[in-house]
């Protein structure tokens, strides 16, 4: 027989299971916090130069071995600045994010109308963009894609392996994957850099989710790099994003040159062993089928 504190226990559980359950993060509350906290300076110029540079040398190549522009996908794309750049350079570009706000402030940032016409824009969930996508195709054309962006997502998803089945029907035969994701390394990295041991004593610590832009569910290069293994990926390039810049604590010497800042870390963003510390890690992968 079932007692009022047998109900009281099972309804904490529920409460707690309740709380914990995992969902996918919509940015919507917080289109403009991310915009000045993560673009509005120059932590986000490293993060654009690496990305840029990884990419633009990448798709060119692509380009010429094709003979044609890219079908090219931004999934969680934000404020899809290089997806906005790649439509610029004559791609046809799908632009993906769950936020309206989002997706709202990207499309305000296109001032250019050919770039504008190599843009299409579908706000809703990753998870529901096959189906968007095959309803807008003619039905002799199933459109698929050489390069998928998938930057700074993995780590706001409740299933973040999920993805990879999504990725391979969705990329051609030998497309390309720039898969960006935040590095938990870096996080143990920069508090012990910083004194916050107790940050790394508490096991159970988690960010003020309402408005903190540090996930609390990120997943590790070694977990990553299984996945594209298992996936049939092929590496082509690794780099780190911000492989020095967060840890000093001191802003001297060429801290105070940011182009200077940003040479370095372009320089060392491709080295061994500094890239393993970026906030950031970038994997660029062709798939082998
Ligand atoms: C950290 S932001 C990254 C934005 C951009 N890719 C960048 O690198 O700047 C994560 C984005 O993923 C979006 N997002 C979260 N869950 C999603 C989902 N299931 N499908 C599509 N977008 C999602 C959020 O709304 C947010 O705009």
């Amino acid at each position: 027989m079932q007692t009022d504190n047998d109900n009281k226990d099972n309804q904490a559980q529920k409460l707690i299971e309740t709380k914990e359950t995992r969902t996918d993060r919509s940015f919507d509350a917080i289109a403009d916090h991310f915009e000045k906290k993560v673009y509005g300076g120059l932590k986000g110029d490293i993060r654009l130069a690496v990305l840029r540079r990884d990419i633009f040398e990448y798709t060119e190549q692509m380009t010429e071995a094709l003979g044609r522009p890219l079908r090219i996908l931004d999934v969680g794309a934000g404020l899809a600045q290089i997806a906005i750049e790649l439509a610029a350079r004559g791609h046809a570009v799908v632009v993906n994010d769950i936020s309206a706000n989002m997706l709202d402030k990207a499309k305000a940032s296109v001032e250019d109308a050919d770039t504008l016409g190599n843009l299409t824009w579908y706000v809703c969930p990753y998870q529901e963009l096959a189906g968007r996508l095959a309803a807008n195709n003619s039905a002799d054309s199933t459109e698929i894609f050489d390069l998928i962006l998938c930057h700074a997502l993995l780590e706001w998803l409740a299933e973040p392996a999920d993805i990879m089945d999504f990725f391979d029907s969705q990329l051609t035969e030998n497309g390309a994957l720039s898969l960006c994701f935040y590095n938990p390394a870096s996080f143990d990295y920069r508090n012990l850099i910083m004194g916050n041991f107790n940050l790394l004593d508490n096991t159970n610590y988690k960010a003020d989710n309402k408005k903190s832009l540090t996930p609390n569910h990120p997943v590790a290069k070694q977990e990553v790099e299984s996945w594209l293994q298992q996936h049939h990926y092929q590496t082509v390039l690794t780099s780190g994003l911000r492989v020095f810049h967060d840890y000093a604590p001191l802003k001297r010497g060429g801290h105070n040159d940011p182009e200077a800042v940003i040479r370095m870390e372009l320089r060392y963003s491709r080295q061994e062993p500094y890239k393993w510390l970026g906030r950031y890690l970038h994997i660029l992968a062709t798939r082998q089928i």
